[in-house]
């Protein structure tokens, strides 16, 4: 099995142009069902998941072609209404082909998704909200055998308990081709569902958010959407990745292609700590870190606009370096600090009871031999290895690679001793 070979402790500086955003291309490579037509998605991300999002479209009936970071759907002759449990158990975002498929098939043949361990994960705010809508749920084990009681979807009120983001996701591409109004109370407002909408309301789809009021999306259903070229939005969670690991190696990194909206949560906590930030240009963020950084006092996750819980594992290594002690408070997936045992092994001070850890500032790390327990695991790893004093090996690579682009070369480019063995 192929590992991350590490160098550490060598300052990272460079310039770096942002990759696609993989949360935000997930739903959107799904949602081109609804268009039967020609799409084309720039800047869409080259990764496991996107390439498994494409392994089911072609399972279905789709064509899906490559070419660097463009790629092309063709979801005409669209024919498939079943997705096999294989592929629906790579990846977590399986489950929003569930809404797309039954709005334009009105029948669906699911098993529950996959994706990283980092909490129990259920379906029922997705299941509860298509039942709501006129679809017909049989759960047998793992399989779900979906069908759409009158001709169509139709629009209705749903209330989430919590703003979950694939929930939300579900809902919006079952109710964009509709009959009717959808309204979303309490719904995720993720810059990618915000992504998403910008994709759909481009091929024609009538949604609106209301960020401020209650936090609801409403959708007017349409007859029929129609193909678009569409750029993804960069990912704030790969961005704010290599700001962390600059940071940690009191390096200096100039960020292009950025909305730096995106990752205001990251940027606060990085100029707390004491590193220069300075925007440019509205999309370019320019980092200079210092050799003595500041423990922020506590972080605690949130639905967005809080702190996202993606980047709590790898803002937690660069906490390890910073003088003090920062509190980390987990309120999202219950199972999120499997990246602690690994961080101790290079010599962090972390302390966890239930969803609350805390971290004590050690002046250097040393090299340790790692495992990635999930994909932002792995990424708080890379933090912690590009610091470290020493020859660190990171294994399980390929979580890694569900959300980071040829992450070796990315971090090559920008000065890390990075190599994949
Ligand atoms: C998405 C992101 C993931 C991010 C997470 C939270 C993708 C592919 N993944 O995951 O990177 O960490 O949002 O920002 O976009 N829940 C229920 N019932 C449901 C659905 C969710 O109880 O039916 C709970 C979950 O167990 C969890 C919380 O809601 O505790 C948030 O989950 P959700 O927002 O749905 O996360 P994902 O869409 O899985």
């Amino acid at each position: 099995m192929k590992k991350l070979v590490i160098y550490g402790s060598k300052k990272m500086k460079g310039e770096q142009y942002v990759q696609g955003s993989k949360n935000a291309s997930l739903p959107i490579i799904v949602s081109t069902i609804l268009t039967k037509g020609k799409n084309v998605l720039k800047r869409c991300p080259n990764l496991n998941d996107t390439v498994n999002t494409c392994k089911i479209l072609t399972m279905l009936g789709c064509e899906t072609k490559r070419h660097k970071d463009c790629l092309t759907i063709d979801t005409k002759n669209l024919y498939g209404f079943e997705i096999s449990k294989h592929l629906m158990n790579t990846m977590r975002s399986s489950i929003i082909f569930l809404g797309a498929i039954l709005a334009r098939c009105k029948e669906a043949i699911v098993y529950l998704p996959g994706g990283c361990a980092i909490g129990k994960r259920p379906i029922d705010f997705h299941i509860s909200a298509l039942e709501k809508m006129g679809a017909q749920i049989k759960i047998s084990g793992d399989k779900l055998h979906c069908k759409v009681k009158d001709k169509s979807l139709k629009g209705a009120t749903i209330f989430l308990s919590f703003p979950s983001v694939g929930a939300t996701e579900n809902i919006i591409l079952a109710a964009v081709t509709a009959k009717g109004t959808t309204k979303i109370i309490n719904a995720a407002i993720e810059p990618e569902i915000e992504d998403l909408c910008c994709f759909l309301n481009k091929c024609g789809a009538k949604i609106k958010m209301f960020k401020t009021q209650k936090q609801t999306i409403v959708i007017e259903g349409v007859s029929s959407l129609t193909p678009c070229e569409y750029e993804i939005m960069p990912d704030r969670i790969v961005a704010s990745t290599i700001l962390c690991a600059a940071a940690a190696t009191h390096g200096e990194v100039l960020l292009k292609s950025i909305n730096k909206n995106h990752i205001s949560h990251v940027l606060e906590v990085l100029s707390s700590m004491g590193c220069y930030i300075k925007t440019y240009d509205d999309n370019k963020i320019f980092l200079k870190s210092t050799e003595n950084l500041k423990a922020v006092k506590q972080i605690k996750t949130m639905p967005h606009p809080g702190f996202p819980t993606d980047l709590q594992p790898i803002v937690m290594a660069l906490s390890c370096l910073c003088e003090g002690t920062t509190v980390f408070i987990e309120t999202i997936f219950e199972n999120r600090f499997q990246h602690v045992n690994e961080l101790k092994k290079f010599g962090a001070v972390v302390e966890v009871k239930d969803r609350v850890a805390v971290t004590k500032g050690v002046p250097f790390l040393h090299a340790a031999n790692v495992y990635a327990s999930d994909l932002r695991a792995g990424a708080a790893l890379i933090v912690a290895a590009c610091a470290a004093e020493g020859i660190s090996k990171i294994y399980n690579v390929p979580y890694i690679d569900r959300g980071y682009e040829k992450v070796e070369e990315q971090f090559f480019k920008l000065g890390a001793n990075i190599f994949r063995k």
